[in-house]
């Protein structure tokens, strides 16, 4: 049962009054005067007389009552005055709820991001949702793969992800770098030391996300590029089981920027000066181009937009590393 089912007992016929008598007779009530709800309502005042009549008469009631020439509401015209104010205002809210569905200020908004993503779309779905309270936004956040698979069954209106396959026919437009650094423990012997090479690199343990995400597609295309193999890797589901274990010492990871911004800053994590490090990737945001976007959807993607953050060395490398 829905909340509609609940608050409308269909079995119980609605009285067969309209809309445009309640309205004037809520302006007859309001005057006290036929003539006076005439002319607010652009009426002739039999035209008045004949709608309270039919009213009346659907009603089954009395709802004026005449005192010479005078009149005043009956006590079934007090209650149906309540009750038709409360009928108007809900169909003033009616309208004003459509009109913001109509120009995208009301609605429902599913957003999915890339695991990684999630690092900073909270801070964009809350500056988004400042500027428009009453969008209903359901975020889920997966890995690259869960997202692609998404993508293909049409559930969300929106992706924030890496650079979608080629494959797949979509809409993506990049809205933020998204550097890839090495992270080490603060105690890391490697740490402070200048253009440590890939050999190098290769020599320690790797820890890498689990598969599917798309900042281990990079990193270990990365290293297929340049024609390298790390001597052990470690694999881990998740960004924040990988910091953790940097942070304890159980070897270095490849992540992006976004994921340890807070440990670099409160001094838990560093970053190693790998030559050719950062791989520089991108943010994109994406949509199905078979489906034409709501008002809502094309918000957020504006709001996404607005706030882009592009550097022309992200586009060069972008064309190194595509996904
Ligand atoms: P993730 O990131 O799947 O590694 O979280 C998404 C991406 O880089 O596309």
């Amino acid at each position: 049962m829905n909340e509609f089912d609940r608050t409308f007992d269909a079995a119980r016929r609605p009285a067969r009054a309209t809309f445009r008598q309640l309205e004037i007779f809520e302006a007859v009530a309001r005057n006290l005067s036929f003539t006076q709800a005439a002319e607010e309502l652009n009426l002739s005042q039999p035209a008045v007389s004949l709608q309270m009549k039919q009213l009346e008469s659907s009603l089954d009631v009395s709802l004026l009552q005449q005192n010479g020439r005078k009149i005043s509401l009956s006590d079934a015209g007090q209650v149906a005055l309540e009750h038709s104010r409360k009928i108007l205002q809900q169909l003033c809210d009616m309208a004003a709820a459509l009109e913001e569905v109509r120009v995208g200020e009301r609605g429902r908004l599913r957003i999915t991001v890339a695991s990684t993503v999630n690092y900073f779309a909270a801070r964009l779905v809350a500056s988004f949702l400042r500027e428009h309270p009453d969008i209903d936004v359901f975020l889920d956040v997966t890995n690259r793969e869960t997202v692609i698979a998404q993508l293909h069954d049409q559930v969300p209106d929106i992706v924030l992800m890496g650079a979608p396959p080629k494959e797949l026919e979509l809409d993506a437009q990049p809205f933020m770098d998204n550097p890839l650094v090495v992270i080490a423990a603060i105690d890391h012997p490697l740490v402070g030391r200048e253009s440590i090479s890939l050999e190098t690199l290769m020599g320690e343990t790797l820890l890498l996300r689990e598969q599917g995400s798309g900042t281990r597609i990079a990193t270990e295309r990365f290293f297929q590029t340049s024609g390298m193999t790390p001597r052990r890797i470690v694999q881990m589901r998740g960004n924040e089981a990988i910091k953790q274990s940097v942070e304890a010492g159980l070897g270095v990871a490849v992540l992006s920027r976004h994921v340890v911004d807070l440990e670099l800053k409160a001094n838990r994590l560093r970053t190693l000066a790998v030559d050719t490090f950062p791989i520089m990737r991108r943010w994109f945001l994406v949509r199905d181009p078979g489906r034409a976007p709501s008002l809502v959807a094309q918000r957020f993607c504006d709001h996404v937009l607005s706030q882009s953050q592009l550097s022309h060395q992200g586009a060069e490398a972008q064309r190194a590393v595509r996904d």
